[in-house]
């Protein structure tokens, strides 16, 4: 994958790139964590957004897997996917794949919205109590597998808020060497 996937310590928020994704709850109206950081700094556009895709395409709320796409408002990045992780342990041995569901889907967005940068913060491994050794396996084995296929995305950034983060994804990354 040629160095297109970095790993950033920092927030999620400040990365100026074209899209950031939020780990959003099925409501797409805010939350805490990643999701209040963004609604916050972002301003009221987004939530604007988000609530016209609620009347409009997800009057139920968003699925989890799925991944929505609207302004950043205020943000650095010109776009923000909202994707709902999985709240592990409750979703019948599934979580793993809704979890690949939300990476693959944000990058399927991206590439259909013609974007060639983002950033990902590590959905689910908060609020929603996926083991982060866990998620790392999932996350580094679909973003390969997703970028070998899609050569449009030349950048994608996992942030991580904590360097204890950062340092479990390293360890138990399951990127192999092909290019
Ligand atoms: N930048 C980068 N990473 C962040 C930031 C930030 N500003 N804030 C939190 N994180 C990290 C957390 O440390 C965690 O590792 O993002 C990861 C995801 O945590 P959550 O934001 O709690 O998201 P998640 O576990 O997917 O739970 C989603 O939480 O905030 C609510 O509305 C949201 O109900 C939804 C649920």
């Amino acid at each position: 994958m040629a160095g297109r996937i970095r790993l950033y310590l920092g927030d999620l928020t400040e990365q100026a790139v074209d899209a950031i994704v939020n780990a959003a709850n099925a409501s797409l109206l805010g939350g805490g964590g990643v999701d209040g950081a963004i609604h916050r700094r972002g301003g009221p556009a987004i939530l604007e957004a988000c609530q016209q895709i609620r009347r409009t395409h997800w009057p139920e709320g968003l699925p989890t897997g799925e991944a929505v796409i609207t302004t950043a408002g205020q943000l650095a990045a010109r776009f923000v996917i909202h994707t709902v992780g999985p709240i592990y342990r409750e979703h019948g041995g599934q979580e793993a794949q809704l979890l690949a569901n939300c990476y693959r889907n944000a990058l399927h967005l991206a590439n259909q919205h013609a974007l060639t940068s983002l950033a990902f913060p590590a959905i689910s491994t908060g609020v929603y109590g996926y083991p982060a050794n866990e998620a790392a396996e999932v996350v580094s084995r679909t973003l390969q597998e997703s970028l070998l296929r899609d050569t449009s995305m030349t950048e994608v950034r996992l942030v991580f808020f904590a360097q204890q983060q950062l340092d479990t994804f390293l360890r138990h990354q399951k990127f192999t060497g092909q290019k």
